[in-house]
């Protein structure tokens, strides 16, 4: 059964999803002296970064021990206004104390291939700490992410996973670039290996919009090339999914509607 939190509206999910990031930086911080999350793309994590950057939630978060990288990156420079890592920076990350070393951007301005390779690279090594790795297509017992946030396209693709790509069933790599024919565009993506092999992986998902998608990637049977979020199935971590009561119309019974 999922893991699903339903809030009232967009307000709601935003400072519930950043109550929950707060929460889980504090707990890895005490664990482990750190916090590694991966930031989801596009919209609507923008009012949980910016509730994540106020005066209310910031002081919460000892970000000297924050690391951030991201879930994926559209292949452009890191200024421009599709770039995932300029929606954070502008909201969140130029405004809380962030070590410019712990920022781990996709260098979506690289040659798509050198930009995933060295993106796995930054990923073991700070993950890895001491670089070695029972396997790379197991993350170490010491080295996973510990959030990684999603969102959830109205087709069903999480990340830059989008439908009958073959980026879902990437067995190896923690991270691939591939030229996404129904976008036109190349991307560079954290891999369903990456993103099982974290401690906490937490959609975000809003709007009338996605609510039949939603409805269908979690209670349709299991088709991850026609729906890839359902790819998203944790070894041993926890997958919840923060949701708001518009995204929820179709699905309903199981939910928890939270005030
Ligand atoms: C991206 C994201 C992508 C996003 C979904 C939902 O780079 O676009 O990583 O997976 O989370 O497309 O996007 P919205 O939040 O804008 O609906």
């Amino acid at each position: 059964m999922a893991d699903v939190q339903v809030y009232p509206d967009a307000n709601s999910l935003a400072r519930a999803a950043a109550e929950y990031f707060v929460t889980l930086a504090a707990e890895a911080i005490t664990a482990r002296g750190r916090f590694v999350v991966a930031l989801s793309g596009g919209s609507t994590p923008r009012a949980t970064y910016t509730l994540l950057a106020s005066k209310e939630f910031a002081p919460r978060v000892d970000w000297s021990c924050v690391h951030v990288f991201w879930g994926d990156e559209r292949c452009v420079l890191p200024g421009h206004p599709d770039s995932n890592y300029r929606l954070a920076r502008e909201v969140l990350l130029d405004k809380i104390p962030i070590p410019a070393d712990n920022i781990h951007r996709i260098r979506g301005e690289l040659d798509p291939d050198q930009a995933a390779v060295a993106y796995q690279a930054e990923l073991e090594t700070v993950l890895g700490a001491d670089g070695r790795f029972a396997s790379r297509s197991q993350p170490p017992p010491r080295g996973r992410l510990d959030l990684i946030l999603l969102g959830m396209g109205v087709d069903g693709h999480t990340a830059s996973l989008f439908p009958g790509t073959a980026a879902i069933h990437e067995q190896t790599r923690w991270v691939v670039a591939h030229y996404v024919e129904k976008l036109g565009a190349w991307r560079v993506t954290l891999t369903p290996v990456a993103i099982n092999g974290a401690a906490h992986v937490t959609f975000i998902v809003a709007g009338r919009g996605k609510a039949e998608r939603l409805r269908e990637v979690l209670a349709e049977p299991y088709q991850p090339d026609l729906l890839p979020a359902q790819i998203v199935r944790p070894a041993d971590g926890r997958l919840r999914w923060l949701v708001d009561a518009a995204a929820a119309t179709q699905w309903r019974k199981w939910a928890v509607t939270l005030s």
